[in-house]
């Protein structure tokens, strides 16, 4: 396996304001590695702390280009407590933004998380105040990842304890990238000026006369320009140049209840009736693109796989109005004006699957622990992340359907979710179970790394 992501120029300062070498990797460009570990540590020390950071910092990857994949990946995010636990003075902690500051489990009820995905079911470590940094390790591989997980261990045994594991996470790509519900997954994302990806039809805004452009790197990176033509809010320095907000969340998946369901319709094919949810074939064709079932050679065609508007399905025949992805990027559905109401609310995913596949066919609940670590980069977690989760998966008015919830992720109370599929013949899907389960999450900044320096500085 070895992937050569297209090169960008080592400093774009003149146009787009993005430093490859001082941010932090897998923002611009997806890592391809297929194996993955979460580690969050507590840091109980920060002098110490910082000690153990300075050690890490030259295995840390940036935003530069390679030309060959390397073997494993090491990156660094940081939730409040974690800034505090490491000695970031008081004034200048005040200057980040309170949505961070809160942390993810204080937003539950603006986010939705209740009942089995309540902060206070989240497993160990999560939401607690204990998680400080993440260090992100991928490996080409699992033999490479454990040798990144090594590395990583030894450097936590010479901090003496003062830097301590508080919860960790192992990811594995799917066959095919697909997702526990058999869908492909990460197709869509936001093309970023100056990125240096060739932007596809469709990862940007929809222009007025057709086609499309890309977002401002400042909806994404701080300290470069957003879509406003300004700078997006940012810290003190040096957290204010190439630092990006980060969401971390453990969404344990449920097939076995997705099968059970969709096949409790007589009559409806579970397949089509999936796509109906989520918006796409499973191998990722747009409804709106070929209503009537997946069309490899749309899915295919990576010209073509993201290339849909919801202006040529405004009553949702093909694609209903209240499915996944209609929701999470409404792109220019009826009443978001062309794209202009929802322009300021993309994210970049880069989400990985974790855990094994149920069996094909299985519907009892195996009890494994199986689903999607969702992790996603904005520059305004409030304005992207939470308007997305809380606005639009976690309420219907928006798409005028009333209380009816995101089908596949949001919180459905005693099962009793709801869903219309519009067509010549609308199916209403009722008594939605909860098919997805939050099992904990943070908020982290992902910082530059000169100001990854300057944390690991001695105090
Ligand atoms: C277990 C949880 C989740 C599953 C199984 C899931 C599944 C999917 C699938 C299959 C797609 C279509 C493929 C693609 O375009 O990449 C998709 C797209 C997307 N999802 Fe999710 N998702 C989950 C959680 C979330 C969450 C929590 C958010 C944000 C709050 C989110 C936001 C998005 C966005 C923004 C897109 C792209 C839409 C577009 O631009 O057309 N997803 N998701």
């Amino acid at each position: 396996m070895r992937a050569r992501p297209d090169l960008l120029p080592r400093r774009q300062r003149s146009r787009t304001g993005i430093d490859v070498e001082d941010l932090q990797g897998n923002l611009l460009r997806g890592y391809t590695h297929e194996s993955g570990a979460y580690v969050f540590v507590r840091v109980a020390d920060a002098v110490l702390g910082r000690a153990w950071l300075h050690g890490l910092m030259p295995g840390v990857t940036s935003a530069e280009p390679w030309d060959e994949m390397p073997p494993d990946t090491l990156n660094l995010a940081f939730t409040f407590a974690g800034l505090a636990a490491l000695g970031v003075p008081a004034p200048m902690l005040a200057t980040f933004p309170e949505d961070f500051r809160d942390g993810m489990a204080a937003r539950a009820d603006l986010l939705g998380d209740r009942g089995d995905s309540a902060p206070s079911r989240w497993e160990p470590g999560l939401g607690t105040g204990d998680a400080h940094v993440l260090v992100s390790l991928y490996g080409i591989d699992d033999a490479a990842l454990e040798r990144a997980r090594a590395r990583l261990q030894e450097s936590l045994d010479a901090a003496g304890g003062a830097v301590e594991v508080v919860h960790e996470q192992r990811s594995k790509v799917l066959p095919e990238g697909h997702d526990h519900f058999g869908f492909k997954d990460g197709i869509a994302q936001p093309a970023i000026e100056g990125s240096g990806a060739e932007p596809r039809p469709g990862d940007g805004l929809p222009n007025e006369g057709g086609g499309w452009r890309s977002l401002a790197a400042g909806e994404f990176v701080l300290g470069c320009r957003d879509q406003d033509g300004g700078f997006p809010i940012a810290p003190a320095p040096p957290f204010d140049r190439h630092s990006t907000f980060v969401v971390y969340r453990k969404m344990r998946m449920h097939p076995e209840r997705l099968r059970t369901y969709l096949g409790s319709f007589p009559g409806e094919d579970p397949a089509r009736l999936a796509a109906k949810m989520v918006g796409r074939w499973q191998d990722g064709t747009p409804l709106v693109a070929s209503p009537h079932g997946p069309d490899p050679a749309i899915a295919g065609d990576p010209q073509r796989v993201n290339d849909f508007r919801y202006c040529d399905d405004p009553a949702g025949m093909a694609c209903p109005v209240g499915a996944h992805v209609r929701r999470a990027n409404p792109r220019d559905h009826d009443g978001f004006f062309g794209g202009k109401l929802s322009d300021r609310h993309r994210i970049i995913r880069r989400g990985r699957a974790y855990g094994p596949p149920l069996p094909d066919g299985a519907v009892e609940d195996d009890g494994v622990d199986r689903g999607l670590i969702f992790k996603c980069y904005q520059a305004d977690i409030e304005r992207q992340f939470e308007v997305i989760q809380s606005r639009w998966v976690d309420d219907g008015d928006p798409f005028g359907v009333g209380d009816d919830r995101d089908p596949i992720i949001g919180y459905h109370q005693n099962g009793g979710g709801r869903m219309v599929v519009q067509g010549s013949r609308p199916v209403v899907l009722g008594r939605l179970p909860n098919f997805v389960t939050v099992r904990g999450g943070e908020y982290l900044v992902r910082p530059g790394l000169r100001a990854l320096r300057w944390l690991a500085a001695p105090m």
